[in-house]
């Protein structure tokens, strides 16, 4: 199957629905809580393998099955208190052959350029992505998967051992999001976060780490609603520190075809693993960032 897929990049208009203010100072955040529950070191940066598999398919007809794989390493700078820069290496882009095996995306070295190309400023606060800056207006997909691996990142529990119902907003929107303490480790604590993808404001919005792989199938479905949407994600933080895996899964069933044919499922798969840290040569704080509202709770 040429996959129709790759006809990439072409991931258009998930508009920024959200207000663009110039800050005075070269901060994101404009406020940083007490870290309790996590800690990253200033000048340090953290290194994480960062993959989504994402597959498409048909009931009833296998042949039509589609898979797509990226793959980068997503490094974490921690440049002061809530301070972060988030910068991606090695990115690969992935489809599968007929024969199941991967071979290189059409395409890959634009979107390589494109992910690689700067570096996302946010504010992080125990957890919390509340701004996302940027000091040049980043195409709409580019932020789409950096929004993505920051959904990641993002736990708004007040503490981990205690479960929690908040609402939050990431790359898949505004949702209610149910938290649950499910492992209490010695040295580290798991946590489950499950959206309720019906409670998500704007449901036409509704973006879903979907939206991080290029996709461009989607327009085949729009006349298809979402019949039903699950998103869930496991974390393990170690304790007092950071952030060590997260894995979410997402999945998605199309109302069948009108003619009686079956619907479409599509399945993603985005797995964050901590890996290495290094110190950080040197910090750059641009002198002129954009912020982007994301949250605040
Ligand atoms: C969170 O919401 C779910 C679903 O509405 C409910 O079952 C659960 O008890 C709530 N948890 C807390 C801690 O309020």
């Amino acid at each position: 199957m040429e996959p129709r897929l790759l006809a990439l990049l072409a991931l258009a208009s998930v508009a920024f629905a959200v207000p663009i203010k110039v800050p005075q100072t070269n901060d994101c955040a404009t406020q940083c809580k007490a870290s309790t529950k996590m800690n990253y070191n200033k000048g340090t940066t953290y290194v994480y393998d960062y993959r989504v598999d994402y597959s498409t398919s048909m009931s009833g007809a296998s042949e039509d099955s589609a898979k797509l794989t990226l793959t980068t390493k997503a490094e974490l700078e921690v440049l002061g208190p809530c301070e972060m820069a988030l910068s991606l290496r090695d990115t690969r882009l992935f489809h599968s052959d007929a024969m199941g095996g991967l071979k290189a995306a059409d395409g890959e070295d634009n979107f390589r350029r494109g992910l690689e190309a700067s570096a996302l400023r946010f504010s992080y606060g125990d957890g919390a992505v509340e701004h996302i800056c940027t000091a040049t207006r980043e195409e709409p997909w580019v932020m789409n998967v950096k929004k993505g691996i920051l959904s990641a990142f993002q736990n708004n529990m007040d503490d981990l051992r205690t479960d929690q119902n908040v609402t939050e907003t990431d790359v898949t929107g505004t949702c209610k999001t149910e938290y649950k303490a499910i492992d209490r480790g010695y040295y580290a604590d798991t946590v489950r976060k499950t959206k309720d993808v019906l409670s998500c404001m704007d449901r036409n919005d509704y973006k879903t780490i979907l939206q991080m792989v290029p996709y461009t199938e989607s327009s085949d479905l729009q006349g298809n609603p979402l019949m039903k949407t699950t998103h869930e994600c496991d974390q393990v933080i170690e304790r007092g520190s950071y952030l060590k895996s997260t894995k979410c899964k997402e999945t998605h069933v199309y109302r069948p075809f009108s003619n009686g044919q079956d619907g479409v499922t599509t399945f993603v798969e985005q797995t964050l693993t901590y890996s290495t840290y290094k110190q950080s040569g040197y910090t750059r704080k641009g002198s002129f960032w954009r912020c982007l509202f994301v949250n605040k709770k």
